[in-house]
């Protein structure tokens, strides 16, 4: 497990808004594609999926869709994975026999995603699909991928904004950034 000690700062500009304006096109283009009009349940996982499926379920504008939202924590007040998923708030609407559309921020060892899965297949979804911003494929440690991925992050990096936090702070950034250690970082 890795610590990040204060101060951090701001890093370069991994992801500008036009390149998540264009990754956000793409995605809203192939689940089109794949699902042929069948209706969905895009299901957004708060808080670090805020931003992206404020934009995706615009991306989709006219496919027959609702929108429901989960609030799960996965990992803890730092920069710590956690294997340790937890629903603080549940779907709204029961996943019986719906098509089921997971809407992640970011897949990176992939216990919240296999999690999110397991529990809403359980339930009787009829289909569960997922669709992920960002997917960060170096250090996965369960074997799951997102159907849908819109940008592949950097090797060995933290990244902050457009709903990804670091520490509660750096959600309302448009677009996404390093999150650098200040002097005195621990490992
Ligand atoms: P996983 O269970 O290891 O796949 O972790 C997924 C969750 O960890 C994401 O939904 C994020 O909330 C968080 N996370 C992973 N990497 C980052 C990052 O680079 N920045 C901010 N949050 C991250
Ligand atoms: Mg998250």
């Amino acid at each position: 497990m890795r610590q990040l000690a204060s101060p951090v700062e701001l890093g370069e500009v991994v992801f500008s808004e036009e390149d998540i304006a264009a990754a956000v096109a793409r995605l809203g283009d192939e689940i089109r594609r794949r699902n042929a009009g069948r209706p969905l349940v895009a299901v957004g996982i708060l808080k670090g999926a805020l931003t992206f499926t404020a934009d995706l379920i615009r991306a989709l504008g006219d496919y027959p869709l609702t929108v429901d939202f989960m609030v799960v924590s996965s990992y803890g007040t730092g920069r710590t994975t956690n294997t340790d998923v937890r629903i603080l708030k549940d779907l709204d609407q029961s996943p019986s026999g719906k098509h089921l559309l997971i809407v992640e921020d970011i897949v990176d060892e992939g216990y919240t995603l296999a999690y999110l899965l397991n529990n809403l297949k359980s339930r009787n979804a009829a289909s569960v699909q997922s669709c992920a911003l960002i997917n960060k494929p170096f250090h996965r440690a369960v074997n799951v991928e997102p159907d849908f991925a819109g940008l592949v992050a950097p090797a060995d990096c933290f990244l902050v904004g457009y709903g990804l936090d670091f520490q509660e702070r750096f959600r309302n950034l448009p677009h996404i950034r390093h999150l650098q250690a200040g002097l005195g970082a621990t490992t």
